[in-house]
């Protein structure tokens, strides 16, 4: 059973649309999607935001849905100056941004895990680039030419980054800074991912982290990331795991 997630209902709508026979459950103020997705057994939740959203839901994955794969998707800030909006970015290695223990610990370091990111496997980061280029190459087929003219979507790319993670929304040059300088090499800034990580880590399940680009977390990411969330999040979604799983 693979597990799907994403952060806001937008993020998972499409891919709720395709899935059969349906039985839905409620724990915990969320609903459970479990059925038949692209002819896998799956099952769809939105979390919501933030990291103890998120890793309360993956939690609720593993041990009542028996989940034995984790995909997150969703949308995020770009921090590499070089993503534009409707690029995406496939997980590699994954940072709390706000975790800081010192002095007591290294800024950044998981508490007891002596550990200060959480990787995905290369054969899942693969798997997945490979899905998203091929959905990108045929955009067209899913996202009117009015919808990538707004938001200047010309030659989307996929990359293979690293993702950081905290209970903010970064909306200002200053904070990009501050997690560009702290971090090695963040292509993207979300609210999620690494909490998601550590449970999979945690429980020792493979999970990918799936993110296009929805704003430039700066100023503008507010007014960015809502018109983008509101029109095309979910064909991205859905595209890309439709992809993953026919493939
Ligand atoms: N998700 C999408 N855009 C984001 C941003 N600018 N900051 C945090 N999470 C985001």
């Amino acid at each position: 059973m693979i597990g799907i997630m994403g952060a806001m209902p937008e993020e998972v709508n499409n891919l709720l649309d395709q899935l059969k026979d349906v039985k839905s459950t409620t724990i915990g103020m969320r609903t459970y999607y479990e059925g038949v997705l692209f002819a896998k057994p799956a099952v769809i939740v939105f979390s919501r935001w933030g990291k103890v959203a998120a890793a309360t839901t993956v939690s609720t994955l593993l041990l009542k849905f028996k989940v034995t794969e984790l995909i997150f998707t969703g949308v995020a800030g770009a921090i590499n100056h070089t993503l534009k909006v409707g690029d995406v970015v496939i997980s590699d290695k994954l940072f709390q941004h706000d975790m800081d223990a010192r002095p007591l610990m290294a800024q950044y370091e998981i508490p007891l895990l002596n550990k200060l990111f959480f990787e995905t496997e290369q054969e899942k980061q693969e798997e997945a680039k490979a899905a998203a280029e091929r959905f990108l190459k045929n955009i067209k087929k899913t996202i009117s030419s009015e919808d990538l003219e707004e938001f200047r979507i010309k030659s989307p790319r996929v990359i293979i980054g690293n993702i950081a993670s905290g209970d903010r929304f970064i909306a200002s040059n200053t904070d990009k800074n501050i997690i560009e300088e702290g971090l090695p090499n963040i292509a993207c800034v979300e609210m999620e991912g690494a909490a998601v990580a550590q449970v999979c880590y945690e429980f020792g399940i493979p999970f990918t982290i799936i993110r296009t680009i929805s704003d430039a977390a700066d100023t503008q990411s507010d007014m960015d990331f809502t018109k983008f969330i509101a029109s095309i999040a979910s064909n991205y979604s859905e595209g890309i795991i439709r992809e993953l799983f026919e493939h």
